[in-house]
């Protein structure tokens, strides 16, 4: 232990400030050889009860924990704020730079030598990852893992997935109010994330992706038992990566984040990675831009996981999970380190598929060119995304008329409108729901289709805004319009009968409307800012990015990895 360590600032010094460090830490009953100069492992868990999806949270520390002490580690468990997707008003979203906030604050104030980052729930991933990459101390992801499939009336049934497909039944007249009611229990019937391909799986799967957790982080479900002996595995392994002080910012290279888009269009991950990725990526210093994002758009569906196929991650999980995808698409990977210390591939070398219905091999895929596809054009100069494998394919190629929500109230107000002026190639806009927006970009972009064309048996029409929507959700739904409206995007200009092209082969995004005219409308028309004057959100409203620059905070971008040197008595 011959090596000074960052704890060592605090736990290593026979001083004043050394005995209060140590002695108020005792009081938890930690005996001398704790603070003998081992590696201090924080544990920085997003445990809640506010957050069912990371329930399981508490149980895994105590795994890692066992991991830590048995390396000759020194665990530390530590809570920051935890973000219920399905909890929280106006979005989760809101919240994700601030979570990212406090992680990092935590982890840099506090004498600790590397970090276990604890979190599953769609924001906690990357908000967790974005404040540990600004620390850049060395770090290891353990996800909560997904809920075991949802089970209803004899069939799975998938978070998010099954929840948009039976309110529009329901809707259709297809489905009861009651059987509604009574699928709620079945859908969600263990602890962890929602088991479809949602967020919170594709940031589960690109951390591992990545390198940034151990194998099989990805899929193993949250009550699996070797999810625990992962937690024990990862707290043994933190405490070596500390002796070989093997930081995010070695694994977190621009070739591990192409690896990251390249495998979300393999498992048909969420468009929310996109954001993610980008504000990760800008807190380690890497060039990535939302044209990188087109990487993915030829690489094939191999996965046949909701919402864009039919199985859920406990099949995933049984079928080879991520090293059984990574093994499939080994050629388009590059080499990077992984939190092992040596390449990717030791993640997948012996990976098998156990059934081909669940993951497809490259030559024999799903679909072709599925991945995320940018969008640009008059109506997205600074881009937009769309995930043609969750959409109808027919319509990646449309040209219609704009049907135009102001915002999400006028949108929830009028969508059920018997007279509403839409037909099936009408294309639904709705602004006011970005990032300053909202505020917060909210899940809004999948909005309903119009009540009367769903009575006519319609399921999708092509649908644009500058919202998200969730991992879970389907359709060809045109997401994270940049610039948004509220920041004085073209999209604020856009009037109900303008026409609209939008061209997925192309990656186009086009409102057919003349320069002069939009710069005419643009002296009456814009949309409002949210109305908020104090408190984080005003914060959140001044300075956060657009989705196109990964809706981080302005100053929050890059990093800051000295050590405090004051003390505070
Ligand atoms: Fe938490 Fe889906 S709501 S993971």
């Amino acid at each position: 232990m011959t090596k000074k360590r960052r704890s060592s600032l605090w736990y290593g010094n026979k001083d004043r400030d050394g005995f209060i460090h140590r002695s108020w830490m005792k009081n938890q009953g930690f005996p001398d050889h704790a603070f003998d100069g081992r590696p201090i492992i924080g544990i920085c868990n997003t445990w809640s009860e506010l957050t069912p999806c990371n329930s399981s949270l508490r149980d895994l520390a105590e795994g890692v924990k066992r991991g830590v002490w048995e390396a000759g580690g020194f665990p530390v468990e530590f809570p920051v704020m935890s973000l219920g997707e399905t909890q929280m008003k106006p979005t989760a979203m809101l919240f994700r730079n601030l979570l990212a906030m406090d992680v990092e604050e935590s982890i840099r104030a506090y004498g600790i030598d590397g970090v276990v980052l604890l979190g599953g729930c769609d924001k906690t991933t990357p908000g967790q990852l974005m404040g540990a990459a600004s620390v850049d101390i060395p770090t290891i992801v353990v996800s909560s893992g997904p809920m075991l499939n949802g089970k209803w009336q004899g069939k799975d049934i998938g978070s998010g997935t099954d929840v948009w497909k039976f309110s529009e039944a329901v809707r259709a007249g297809d489905m009861s109010l009651s059987e509604f009611m009574a699928a709620e229990s079945g859908m969600s019937r263990s602890k962890g994330v929602c088991m479809t391909m949602g967020t919170a799986s594709t940031m589960s799967s690109l951390v591992e992706a990545m390198g940034l957790s151990l194998p099989a982080n990805g899929a193993l479900p949250a009550v699996d038992a070797r999810r625990m002996a992962l937690a024990h595995l990862s707290g043994k392994r933190i405490v070596e990566m500390v002796d070989e002080d093997l930081k995010p910012s070695e694994i977190l290279t621009r070739d591990a984040f192409i690896n990251a888009i390249i495998t979300n269009a393999a498992v048909g991950g969420s468009s929310n990675a996109v954001v993610h990725l980008l504000a990760i990526a800008g807190r380690v210093g890497v060039e990535l831009s939302l044209d990188d994002i087109d990487l993915g758009k030829h690489v094939p569906l191999l996965v046949n996981c909701m919402p864009s196929g039919s199985y859920l991650m406990e099949d995933f999980c049984y079928a080879g999970g991520i090293p059984a995808v990574l093994a499939e698409i080994s050629h388009l990977l590059k080499p990077v380190k992984t939190v092992l210390g040596s390449d990717l591939e030791d993640y997948y070398r012996d990976a098998k598929c156990w059934n081909r219905d669940v993951i497809f091999s490259f030559k024999n895929p799903i679909k072709r060119d599925a991945g995320l596809t940018v969008l640009r054009g008059t109506l997205a100069p600074e881009g937009a995304v769309i995930k043609p494998s969750a959409a109808t394919p027919e319509l990646l190629e449309h040209r219609g008329p704009a049907y135009v929500f102001e915002n999400v109230e006028d949108m929830k107000a009028n969508i059920n409108n018997e007279d509403l002026p839409v037909t099936k190639d009408t294309i639904l806009v709705l602004k006011g729901c970005g990032p300053k927006g909202y505020p917060g970009m909210a899940e809004v972009g999948n909005m309903p289709i119009p009540a009367k064309l769903v009575k006519e048996g319609l399921r999708d029409m092509v649908r644009i805004s500058d919202a998200r929507m969730s991992g879970t959700a389907y359709g060809t739904v045109v997401l994270h319009v940049a610039p948004e409206a509220a920041a004085g995007g073209v999209l604020a200009l856009v009037k109900t009968g303008d026409e609209i092209v939008l061209s997925a082969k192309e990656g186009r995004l086009d409102l057919l409307v003349d320069k002069e005219e939009l710069l005419a409308r643009s002296a009456y028309m814009s949309t409002p800012l949210p109305d908020y004057e104090r408190g984080y959100i005003k914060l959140y409203i001044d300075h956060v990015l657009g989705a196109d620059k990964g809706a981080d905070l302005d100053f929050l971008v890059g990093n800051d990895t000295r050590v405090p040197q004051r003390e505070s008595h």
